[in-house]
């Protein structure tokens, strides 16, 4: 971040050099350039010369910054063809070829111009932008990279300076790619390499031999839609070409830094390097590929990757694995297939699904019109059953265009700058509403796994929660429109009461925080499961719409996911995705709901406390005060549940134990901590993770707010194998709650208190 000020400004050494300048920039006929002279361009920025690299012999003609120590050199002529001699040179041959010879005159590397055209004085200069050409002596410069006879800039090595076109020539079919060393002290030509491809929405790839490694997805609009993240930067910026005669794209600096992008093989990425000026140094600036999910195609065929999901492989909705037992992180290469549903043509049988912020998928096998509109372009699709998926073409602006997909579709993921993308399944038209991804698999294996969901879910909860305190403190109107955008299908209670069968006793699946839960099924057969808050729950319609509004905004595969409400004859209720399988929830006890999607909690001030006993931190369920720290409690009790599988109350503990807070922290100071961990996981988790696990549980659950780590912080000791600092004694809820209790069938003893301050 802070690089955007320390970036050397070139000037100041231009503005030095200018003043003892005595160095040349052309080569002419009369005037060659022998080892051990260089060529300077006009203003000084580079430097052209023979150079060799570590205890290599191997001689190369290359050009590099001139006024950077360390020299980084950005362009060789010979990579591939050395001299060993250093006593070689370059001339002008008599055909006006740029030619390199060795010492017994024998031609080592030529510009191998084909212009028959007769030129009367060539000459070879190094232009200031790191170019070097072959032009006639009497040609304008400012007629920079166009019509040269030859020009460096088309033969790129490893590394775009800024100017370069990358990409086609389409009348003369030259095409302008990366290719990266061998290695640091070897610049001839490996099997790493990086080109502009020309399918019907081109986009960049990197490939490994024949194997491709990444693909920056089509350029739609100012960027591509693959790069996570990249927003407009002081540097560059990027122009993109295509037309009957170009296709390439370019990078242009905005002020006089320096910075260059390179495609290295050690490292198997494309890396841009800014010059910082205070710490005399290349720093890495966007590394490609950027993450796991980068990697080209890493959940195979119709499958989704996105970072922050546990797997980070999904089937798109409507797709299953193909191998089921394989769908694993070694080979989700395999990918999804149809589950059979979709029918192509089919009346409510065919559709679409729109996921949002996605990285476009292979282009390879797609067709675009610019011209198109959405609509048109969905017509188009609906009308060939190969077509798979469709988007606009444009990411900005009028998001006019179409793009359509063929078959299956490959490296999908999430992409924060990506566009929305309508992928074909069975379900009818699903229009607006945000995608959602299939539960495929449950990773519930290892405590770690698990934590690190919850982990995230936590993070998203608290965003999501400071998010909408912002859109709170707007008026209750904009509120009301707010509520309206969010498009969750309202079901009239007719249709409840018919899917619950009148709220019988039989579909009662239990008492979560604010009131029963009832199993239903709706007339297309969608099992839901239906929260009926119970009037008197303390929740007022404002809380109702902001439970509404956080659960539909949780889109983790691990939370319930709500699909709708009812508000009708007095009733609220909520109607959530039913869970048929033991999904995390019901591992937790059904935990989820209530305390998730908790209700209206502002830090500090606590107007009206909600939330399920035994998960509550002391100074909140006893004094009201609420804070980021207490949810970091919670999380500890639910981490000591994941790990013990069992529940912190309502289990019988030994008289002296209490809890299972209790429980933890006597085996801890016992240091049997070991002896905590549920038997079924005891043969899959790792001792010493599981002991970590245990310890950070502890410091979360540290009766004094201030001494809990925030969940930043327990993201890196459950991430690093840090020493962890000890544990002090943990808050313990001990005695029954004597607040204004309302207690419920199961053993789950909910307190609603109102105004506790
Ligand atoms: C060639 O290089 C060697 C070793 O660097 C040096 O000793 C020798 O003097 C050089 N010869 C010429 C002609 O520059
Ligand atoms: C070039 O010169 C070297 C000695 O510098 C000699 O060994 C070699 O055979 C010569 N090559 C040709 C093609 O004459
Ligand atoms: C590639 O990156 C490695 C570090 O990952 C570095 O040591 C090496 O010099 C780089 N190679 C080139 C050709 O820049
Ligand atoms: C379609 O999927 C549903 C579950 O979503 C299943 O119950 C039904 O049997 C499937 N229909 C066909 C024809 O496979
Ligand atoms: C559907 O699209 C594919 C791929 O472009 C094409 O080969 C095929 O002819 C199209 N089918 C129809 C019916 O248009």
């Amino acid at each position: 971040m802070n690089i955007f000020p320390t970036i050397l400004i070139i000037a100041n050494i231009l503005f030095f050099f200018s003043k003892i300048s005595s160095a040349i920039d052309t080569i002419t006929q009369s005037q060659p350039l022998h080892d051990g002279s260089t060529l300077v361009s006009k203003d000084g920025t580079f430097e052209l010369g023979f150079f060799n690299l570590g205890n290599s012999k191997n001689r190369y003609v290359g050009i590099w910054y001139k006024n950077i120590p360390n020299r980084r050199v950005v362009w060789v002529a010979n990579r591939d063809n050395p001299t060993k001699d250093n006593s070689s040179k370059l001339i002008i041959s008599r055909d006006g070829n740029l030619v390199l010879l060795n010492q017994n005159q024998t031609l080592i590397w030529s510009t191998k111009t084909t212009t028959r055209v007769a030129i009367s004085s060539p000459i070879v200069q190094l232009l200031d932008n790191g170019n070097l050409v072959l032009k006639n002596e009497k040609q304008d410069n400012t007629d920079e990279n166009e019509n040269f006879l030859w020009q460096g800039f088309d033969y790129p090595c490893d590394t775009v300076l800024p100017g370069m076109k990358m990409g086609w020539d389409r009348k003369t079919g030259l095409n302008r790619n990366l290719v990266a060393w061998k290695n640091w002290d070897d610049p001839s030509s490996s099997d790493f390499t990086s080109a502009l491809v020309r399918t019907p929405n081109p986009e960049s790839f990197i490939w490994k031999g024949s194997t491709i490694i990444y693909r920056t997805g089509p350029w739609t609009g100012p960027r591509s839609s693959g790069i996570v993240g990249l927003t407009t930067n002081p540097f560059y910026g990027y122009e993109f070409v295509n037309n009957e005669d170009e296709l390439y794209y370019m990078f242009t600096l905005k002020n006089n830094y320096v910075t260059i992008v390179v495609l290295n093989e050690t490292s198997s990425t494309r890396i841009r390097l800014n010059w910082v000026s205070d710490s005399n140094s290349w720093k890495n600036y966007l590394i490609l590929p950027q993450d796991n999910c980068d990697n080209y195609n890493i959940c195979g065929k119709n499958g989704l990757c996105t970072l922050n999901d546990s797997p980070i492989c999904q089937c798109l909705d409507g797709f299953k694995p193909k191998s089921p037992q394989q769908w694993s992180a070694t080979d989700w290469k395999q990918g999804c297939v149809r589950n059979g549903n979709w029918s192509c043509g089919v009346k409510d049988r065919d559709g679409f699904k729109k996921i949002v912020g996605m990285k476009l998928p292979d282009t390879t096998h797609s067709w675009i019109d610019e011209k198109m509109t959405l609509k048109d372009c969905k017509e188009k699709c609906l009308k060939n059953c190969s077509c798979s998926a469709y988007s606009s073409l444009e990411s900005t602006g009028t998001g006019n265009g179409c793009s359509i997909w063929f078959g299956d579709l490959v490296d999908l993921r999430v992409s924060a700058s990506g566009q929305d993308l309508y992928i074909r399944t069975d379900s009818s038209d699903t229009g607006d509403k945000n995608g959602k991804m299939k539960k495929v698999v449950l990773a519930v294996s290892i405590p770690v796994s698990v934590v690190l969901v919850m982990l995230l879910a936590f993070i998203y909860i608290h965003k999501t929660k400071a998010k909408y305190k912002k859109k709170t403190t707007r008026s209750e109107e904009k509120e009301e429109d707010k509520y309206e955008d969010f498009e969750l299908p309202i079901f009239d209670q007719a249709t409840i009461l018919k899917a619950t069968n009148n709220f019988s006793f039989d579909n009662k699946l239990g008492e979560g925080g604010f009131g029963p839960v009832y199993k239903g099924t709706l007339l297309d057969g969608q099992e839901i499961a239906v929260k009926r808050l119970s009037r008197s729950s303390g929740q007022g319609l404002k809380e109702f719409k902001n439970e509404v509004i956080l659960c539909a905004k949780l889109q983790h595969r691990n939370l319930v996911k709500v699909v709708g409400c009812c508000i009708e004859g007095g009733e609220k209720m909520l109607v959530y995705e039913y869970m048929s399988n033991k999904s995390l929830d019901s591992f937790l006890f059904d935990f989820g709901m209530a305390r998730m999607c908790g209700g209206d909690q502002i830090e500090g001030t606590t107007e009206k406390i909600v939330g399920t006993y035994g998960y509550m931190a002391p100074e909140y369920a006893f004094d009201g005060l609420f804070s980021i720290k207490s949810d970091v409690f919670s999380f500890g009790v639910l981490l000591l549940e994941i790990i013990s599988g069992k529940k912190n109350r309502g289990h019988s503990y030994q008289e002296h134990d209490h809890n299972l807070i209790g429980y933890a922290w006597r085996l801890w100071k016992e240091g049997i901590p070991l002896n905590l961990i549920d038997d079924c996981l005891r043969n899959s988790c790792i001792d010493s993770e599981a002991v970590r696990c245990i310890q950070i549980a502890l410091l979360c659950l540290q009766h004094h707010p201030d001494d809990r780590p925030n969940m930043t912080t327990v993201v890196v000791m459950l991430s690093s194998e840090n020493t962890l600092p000890k544990p002090k004694e943990p808050g313990f809820l001990i005695k029954k709650f004597s607040g204004d209790g309302q207690s419920s069938s199961t053993n789950e003893i909910t307190i609603s208190l109102i105004d506790a301050r």
